[in-house]
Order: C-alpha cells, then sequence, then structure tokens
C-alpha cells in the first residue's frame, strides 16, 4: 500500500462526529443541560495538561456527557529549536484520559528564541518552514500515536521570501507530515480577503481529501482588514464557506468557535445545527 493510500486509510476510520463548539467556561452548566444538542465539544488541551484537581474534576465531568475533542495551541510545531520532550509526554497522558480519536495543532510556531508568544504564528510560507514542521511531527508522532491534524492559521501578514502560496505550503505540510487537516474557513476568509484572493480559490487549492475537522466562526472588520475574532455570529460569507468545504471535503466533524462577547448559549446551538444540517445535506453523518 502506497504511503498516501495508508494516510487516507487511516483517516477514513476516524469516527464522524458531527457539530458541536468549543467549550468554554462561562456557558458549562447551561451546556450540561442541552448535551443533546451538540454531537461534541472541542477543548483547549493545553490548560489541562498542568492542571489542578479541580480542572481535572471539570474535564472528568465534561467526558461524562459529551465526547471531548482536544485542541493544542502551544506545542509550537513550526519552531525551529524543536519539541520540548516532557511537554509531549504531557499532551500523550492527557490524550490517553480522554481516549481521544485525535489532536490538532496549527501549522505556524508559539514559540521563538525562547520566548512564547501566546498564540499561533504563521510561518514564512518557504521549503525550510515545511521541513522544520515536518521534523518536529516526527518527533511528536515517536511520542504520540494518536493521529494529528493540522490547522491553518490566521495570516495577518506574509513573511517576505515566501517560495509558495499559502495553500501550496499547507499541502506540502501535510505532504511531508503524513498528518490530516483542520480547516479553518474562518482564516481562509480573513487571509484570502486581507491579502486579495479568492477564499473558494484557496479551499480548491487544498487536498480536501485530508480535512479531519473544520472550525468556523464570526469574523469582523478592524481599521480595514478582517480578523477572525471569535466574537461576533456567522456571517453569511463564512456559512457559504462553510458549505463548500463539507460539500468536497471527507469532513468528520464540524466545530463552532467563539471565544468572547458570547451570545445566550441558543443563540450559538443554533449555528450548530445549522452546521450539523449542513453535513446531512453532504451525507457526511447521518
Ligand atoms: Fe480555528
Amino acid at each position: 500500500m502506497g504511503r498516501k493510500t495508508e494516510i487516507t486509510n487511516l483517516l477514513a476510520n476516524l469516527p464522524r462526529l458531527g457539530a458541536g463548539l468549543s467549550y468554554r467556561r462561562p456557558f458549562r452548566d447551561e451546556l450540561l443541560q442541552r448535551q443533546s444538542e451538540v454531537d461534541f465539544i472541542e477543548i483547549i488541551g493545553d490548560f489541562y495538561l498542568d492542571a489542578p484537581p479541580e480542572k481535572l474534576d471539570e474535564l472528568a465531568l465534561l467526558m461524562e456527557h459529551f465526547t471531548v475533542i482536544p485542541h493544542f495551541t502551544t506545542l509550537s510545531l513550526g519552531s525551529a529549536e524543536g519539541l520540548e520532550e516532557r511537554h509531549l509526554e504531557k499532551i500523550y497522558l492527557l490524550l490517553k484520559r480522554i481516549a481521544a480519536p485525535w489532536w490538532s495543532e496549527h501549522i505556524g510556531y508559539t514559540r521563538a528564541g525562547g520566548i512564547n508568544l501566546g498564540h499561533p504564528s504563521p510561518l514564512p510560507f518557504t521549503k525550510e518552514a515545511v521541513e522544520t514542521m515536518a521534523r518536529n511531527i516526527i518527533t511528536a508522532r515517536r511520542a504520540i500515536a494518536t493521529p494529528l491534524i493540522l490547522e491553518n492559521v490566521c495570516s495577518p501578514l506574509i513573511w517576505p521570501g515566501a517560495e509558495m502560496t499559502e495553500p501550496a505550503f499547507i499541502a506540502q505540510v501535510l505532504h511531508h507530515s503524513g498528518c490530516g487537516l483542520l480547516l479553518d474557513v474562518t482564516n481562509i476568509h480573513a487571509n484570502s480577503t486581507n491579502h486579495g484572493a479568492s477564499p473558494a480559490e484557496f479551499i480548491e487549492q487544498l487536498p480536501l481529501e485530508r480535512v479531519v475537522q473544520v472550525h468556523f466562526s464570526g469574523a469582523h472588520e478592524s481599521k480595514g482588514r478582517l480578523v477572525d475574532s471569535r466574537t461576533q455570529s456567522v456571517p453569511e460569507s463564512i456559512w457559504q464557506l462553510l458549505d463548500l468545504a463539507v460539500s468536497r471535503a471527507p469532513v468528520r466533524c464540524i466545530c463552532l468557535e467563539r471565544d468572547d462577547n458570547l451570545p445566550p448559549l441558543p443563540e450559538m446551538l443554533w449555528e450548530v445545527e445549522r452546521a450539523r444540517a449542513l453535513g446531512r445535506l453532504y451525507k457526511r453523518w447521518n
């Protein structure tokens, strides 16, 4: 079996979860009462790595009621200085505790020269950056067998010296790392709009057979640029892009992200239901 077929088969065996949302503490109690309205929740895995007992109790409670998918932000797969073994060990233990079907990180870096930037930043679109990502992912895979999927990030700037376009860069990283894709349609919408390209064409240029999960969220304009702020309801332009992604890619789950300016939970659950209906329409789940 060729390597490409092997990866496609591995991804095809992942469960079809449906539609859910990123878990945030303020709506915990209401969410627990309406658990039948979400098919899974996504947690920020980093919050549970060095967690005090009450945080682990919270995780146990969430696991009793939901399928939990962990998303990470601080491993820094794009860092030239490599990964920290201890960090990988902690992720391994958390994934084991959750029995996660997959885990996700970003195509980017959060650490540079010993400084933690706090959020995933874009890499230069170069062969060297592809090699760095692939090298770090080999290290991660040695420590963690659970399938890893990679998320495309918001790129307010494009580093000078780009050797390829962003979709080509993402495709190269996936090809050389053997990972699945966490397709964030809002990030694509923001990057394309800000850099004068078509978001639909961006999506069409990606290896869509690698898509496992989709993120979507609202976006807002700030100083003439579109920002994936995760603080607004989802505009029609993002729904259209989500429709395109779900129609074309073998999506296993769709996750609504919302960080701040949280609306009443039913408003978010309505967006989750609309995403679930899209998955049904394209026969990604029943
Ligand atoms: Fe995202």
